[in-house]
């Protein structure tokens, strides 16, 4: 076992049914493909004596209300966006003679519940001795389809054992029962108005069909039911729900199995985010849906191409291969793959957050699939292409006459962050998104897309920063960027963010550099972007000295300032602070916070191993103590970080303590929050933790570095990197590296700075 779940390479199960787990269970066991996600709701939907989050979202789809401000300002943001939780499709009630299947009150033997990782199901199985003196075995799979973007899918097999019982199944299509969360939590939905309108509900024979709309923000949404098992059954609407029934006298030996394929459609008035659906199109989509067995190996088969590419393995330490494999499989299920929706803090898992898509794509989650699925890389940011138009007007409100300022959080593209100081103000989020689109371009080559977006991003997010910023002759000359906040939310509006400060001073370069590369390499595009964006060599030349003169506040006895007062403010010992009183934000006023010398995710260590090489080996070193010291880690983008700049410095004890904590953090509910979702951030933070971490990798002029250490906790590890359509293979162990070429053409990597030159394999 390793927490509350047997130690299984592929696999999580809960073995039995602990009511207490069940929130947290349905996080941990959501399915997803990057547009539907299902929580784990049991499929009789409640259980009594166990809370319950019931949740379908679809990404991208949401209801918006107006912020209301006690005292509003200029600019603030002006609605809400809160992820829609729609109709639930999947629930599937069983009757047993009189007695409704409920796990708080039947008699329920070997309850177990498994996510399969490489098969993409949700299986459960346990068997009922029902009150009529039968015996059943039940067994229920799950999927939500990873070929079929619109489409779900409930399998029931109820298998008579002894005894005999009249069987009865209610397939069901029902709003979504939406529980309130805690209202002095801000990280989740409370108390934002996320009903839904029903405006069609129907059962036309095997088929169930509900339409919902939301009020304001002009989403249609549809859900089609298809219902599938030899007896046949016959389709109802009892007041708001749609119900299918079938039942069956089961003697012993007798098996029934019912089928449901489950299909969502979405489409948003007016704008053209989302492609038009209609009631037609759903019930089409769902009727023509192809069989459940198909589905199942369609769904092994995408698996198995993703785990072909993202494998990786660690001898002695098989919990954590569990926790490794798991966050990878949630990131892939999560992340949008249209170019049109993101991939949310918390995925498809759960309303924390709201759906929003915040920085934490680009920065933690982006370079998972950039190594893994560049695919899906390219598609998060088309998404940002996407929202381009929205960041140009929002960089006008904030008075900058060209450029675009991205938003901190976001469904549409809409800056919805009603408190600035944590919100708009982390202007970093452009510089973060600069850096992703470098980093692709480094990974892929991929010369078109540079061409049709990235490029664009670039200038536009550098501009921003141009015009945000300033050459300060308080600071001799230097460019400043004053007031705005780093990734580190406990310490806002402060001026030069050293953080800030490099994506700032990368944008600009990276800007520059895609300009002068397509005038060699795609000179039309060159000159349709200098004609669309107005851009000169001139602006070039002058981001090129904002750059080059960009400001970094002064070391004090070796410590860096993460911005210009840090060193300043109050020290406020973390030993003093009462383990009940974690995380700060919802503890103390910000003003408390804001004056301390403290940090939620210290940014100056981010800095350090995203520019790793603008720093010294004893810079790091004596600033990671510093800030080590001074970190609450409050947000769980954190640790992740720390671990990897403690691997760099040769701290392998405390890197293998932070890592182990991100690495499994859902699964032992470290947080105590994953009842709300999963933190999307933290998974991919694991997965960097190892790859950049242990195995030291970074992308440096387009090629791979590697400086590969073992804790001693391990025998061996690796993974598994696909690059410039190769695919190579990191093996460390406790003696060095070994790298093998996979796939593609023959590659030259550096391990511990030597030239190693990669063959294809005979
Ligand atoms: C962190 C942010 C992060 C957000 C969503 C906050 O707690 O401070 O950096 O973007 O959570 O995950």
């Amino acid at each position: 076992m390793a927490g509350k779940f047997p130690l299984s390479p592929w696999e999580i199960t809960e073995e039995g049914f602990a009511p207490e787990n069940l929130r947290e269970n349905e996080s941990l066991f959501a399915l997803a493909n990057g547009f539907i996600g299902m929580r784990g709701n049991l499929e009789e939907r409640i259980a009594t004596g166990a809370e319950s989050i019931q949740a379908t979202l679809l990404n991208g789809v949401f209801e918006s209300s107006p912020i209301v401000y006690g005292e509003g300002a200029y600019g603030y943001a002006k609605n809400h966006e809160t992820i829609c939780n729609v109709m639930d499709g999947k629930s599937l009630l069983l009757y047993a003679g009189d007695e409704a299947l409920d796990l708080g009150r039947c008699d329920i033997h070997s309850h177990l519940r498994t996510l399969d990782m490489r098969r993409g199901v949700l299986r459960r199985s346990f068997l009922w001795h029902t009150k009529d003196g039968a015996e059943l075995s039940v067994e229920m799979t799950r999927l939500v389809s990873l070929t079929h973007q619109q489409l779900a899918a409930v399998r029931a097999d109820v298998r008579c054992l002894s005894g005999e019982t009249r069987l009865r199944l209610v397939s069901e299509l029902r709003p979504t029962e939406i529980s309130e969360g805690d209202p002095n939590d801000p990280r989740n939905a409370a108390g934002k108005n996320r009903s839904l309108h029903t405006d069609r509900l129907e059962a036309q024979g095997d088929l169930l069909l509900m339409e919902q709309s939301t009020a304001r923000s002009g989403f249609h949404i549809f859900c089609a039911v298809q219902n599938r098992c030899t007896a046949g059954g016959t389709g109802t609407v009892d007041g708001s729900a749609a119900l299918w029934e079938t039942e069956a006298e089961l003697q012993a030996g007798e098996f029934f199995r019912i089928e449901k394929s489950i299909c969502y459609t979405a489409e948003r008035i007016g704008k053209q985010t989302m492609s038009a659906a209609s009631p037609d199109e759903a019930c089409r989509l769902c009727k023509d849906a192809p069989a459940f067995d198909t589905l199942l190996q369609e769904q092994e088969a995408c698996l198995d191409a993703f785990w072909e590419q993202a494998g990786l393995s660690i001898e002695g330490d098989d919990a954590l291969l569990q926790g490794l494999r798991f966050n990878l499989f949630h990131l892939f299920q999560s992340a949008g793959r249209d170019g049109r929706r993101n991939i949310s803090a918390k995925g498809l898992t759960g309303e924390g957050y709201e759906g929003h898509y915040f920085w934490d794509t680009e920065a933690y989650m982006f370079p998972v699939f950039l190594f893994t699925e560049p695919s899906i890389a390219r598609k998060l940011l088309e998404y940002r292409y996407f929202i381009l138009p929205q960041a140009r007007e929002r960089a006008r409100v904030l008075g900058h006459a060209k450029g675009a300022l991205f938003p901190w959080r976001t469904i549409d593209g809409e800056e919805v962050s009603a408190y600035f100081p944590a919100g708009t103000a982390q202007i970093h989020i452009d510089g973060d998104i600069a850096h992703a689109v470098r980093e692709y371009w480094q990974a892929t080559q991929d010369l078109e897309f540079l061409a049709e977006s990235g490029a664009e991003i670039l200038v536009e997010t550098a501009r921003l920063y141009y015009s945000h910023g300033f050459f300060s002759e308080g600071k001799g000359g230097r460019f400043v960027l004053n007031c705005v906040t780093g990734p580190d939310e406990y310490n806002v509006l402060v001026n030069n963010n050293v953080y800030t400060n490099m994506v700032a001073e990368e944008n600009f370069r990276s800007a520059r550099a895609a300009m002068c590369l397509l005038k060699e390499k795609a000179p039309a595009a060159w000159a349709r972007l200098c004609g669309a964006l107005g851009y000169t060599e001139e602006e070039g030349a002058a981001w090129m000295e904002a750059a080059d003169r960009m400001y970094y506040p002064a070391p004090r006895d070796g410590i860096i300032p993460q911005d210009d007062d840090f060193l300043d403010r109050q020290p406020w010992p973390l030993e003093s602070i009462p383990a009940e009183n974690r995380p700060l934000l919802i503890h103390y006023h910000g003003l408390q916070i804001y004056r301390a010398m403290v940090c939620k995710q210290a940014d100056l260590i981010l800095a350090m191993t995203v520019f790793g090489d603008r720093f010294t080996k004893e810079e790091k070193r004596k600033n990671f103590r510093f800030y080590d010291h001074v970190t609450t880690h409050d947000s769980s983008l954190s640790m992740a970080v720390f671990s990897i700049l403690a691997c760099e410095i040769g701290e392998l004890d405390t890197a293998y303590r932070y890592f182990m904590s991100s690495a499994r953090l859902d699964l032992e509910d470290i947080q105590g929050n994953t009842k709300d979702g999963l933190h999307m951030a933290n998974m991919a933070g694991a997965w960097n933790g190892l790859v950049k971490g242990f195995g030291g990798m970074r992308c440096r002029d387009g090629a791979l570095h590697f400086s590969p250490v073992c804790p001693e906790e391990w025998t061996s590890y690796s993974f598994r990197l696909g690059f410039r359509g190769r695919l190579i293979e990191v093996r460390v162990t406790r003696d060095g590296a070994d790298y093998r070429l996979l796939r593609g053409e023959k590659l030259t990597v550096f391990s511990y700075g030597q030239a190693v030159t990669l063959l294809p394999e005979a």
